[in-house]
């Protein structure tokens, strides 16, 4: 029994991304128009989403700034009067800076607290009255949060961006043990390294590394699947999973020994 009801006709849906000029959601939004969902594009770089909307006729490209309150609810006040429903919200707009406690930078730490978290904030702000009035109505809706494996226990480097992405995995659980009961949908998507300009500063060997098209992939289909969480690649995410659950003084060792950190 999925834990989501499944969506797997994309016809006549209408989806809301924020983050997806490039990498994994540029190419997810790309995976959901070519099965016919209107798709909202959104995100701060105006070129890249009106490509998108260019080569995909009955989509739009909606550039903000997803730390900016007033533009994402005008935006989905837009969306809801254009397009009459919100099928699926998705909040995949991230930062991403190396850091570690020996070169703090308060700036930077609230920065990536403002994109990767404070942002998703204002889209539940934004779209939930409508998601609520919608399922009320008998129209189901589905809500996702882009979060990372780096979400699930503290990693060398991930001072800044580690914790953003585990509160957005807790707020996930949160808002399914709210929403599932009035008829909406919520999911968390878990990646693992997936090749895009986030990850391209980073100097080691990224372990499992996947193209964003089969980081696109996977999504779609745990959304049509009615997954909560969807993670990849499972070759990576297991390991990382069956690390969590250690006592803290075998995890801390383990990932010593892994990074050398
Ligand atoms: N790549 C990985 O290995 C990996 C692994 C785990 C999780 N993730 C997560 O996956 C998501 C997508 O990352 P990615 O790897 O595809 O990186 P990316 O190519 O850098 O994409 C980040 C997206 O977020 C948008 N964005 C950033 N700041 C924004 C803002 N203030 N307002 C609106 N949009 C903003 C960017 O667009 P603009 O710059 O045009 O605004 C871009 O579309 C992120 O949440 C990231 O944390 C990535």
């Amino acid at each position: 029994m999925p834990l989501n009801p499944r969506i797997d006709d994309w016809h006549g849906k209408t989806v809301w991304l924020v983050g997806a000029s490039t990498g994994i959601g540029r190419a997810t939004v790309e995976r959901l128009a070519a099965r016919g969902a209107r798709v909202v594009a959104s995100a701060r770089s105006a070129a890249s989403l009106q490509e998108f909307a260019a080569a995909h006729p009955g989509c739009e490209a909606l550039a903000l700034d997803a730390t900016d309150r007033q533009a994402m609810q005008a935006a989905a006040a837009g969306i809801v009067q254009r397009h009459g429903a919100l099928d699926l919200a998705v909040y995949c707009a991230g930062t991403y800076t190396p850091m570690r406690a020996t070169a703090f930078d308060l700036d930077v730490a609230l920065k990536h607290q403002e994109v990767n978290y404070v942002g998703a904030l204002y889209l539940l702000d934004a779209v939930l009255p409508t998601l609520l009035a919608q399922a009320r109505s008998g129209r189901a809706a589905h809500l996702s949060l882009v979060s990372s494996v780096a979400g699930y226990r503290g990693l060398p480097k991930s001072l800044a961006y580690g914790p953003t992405k585990a509160a957005l995995i807790n707020l996930a659980e949160t808002l399914y043990l709210d929403l599932r009961p009035q008829g909406i949908g919520v999911s968390v998507v878990n990646p693992g390294f997936v090749e895009t300009p986030l990850t391209a500063q980073n100097e080691f060997r990224m372990p499992a590394l996947i193209s964003s098209d089969e980081a696109a992939a996977q999504i779609v289909r745990g959304w049509e699947r009615g997954a909560f969480e969807i993670h990849f690649p499972k070759r990576f995410t297991h390991v990382l999973k069956a690390l969590s659950v250690l006592s803290d003084g075998l995890y801390f060792a383990a990932i010593r020994r892994a990074t050398g950190m």
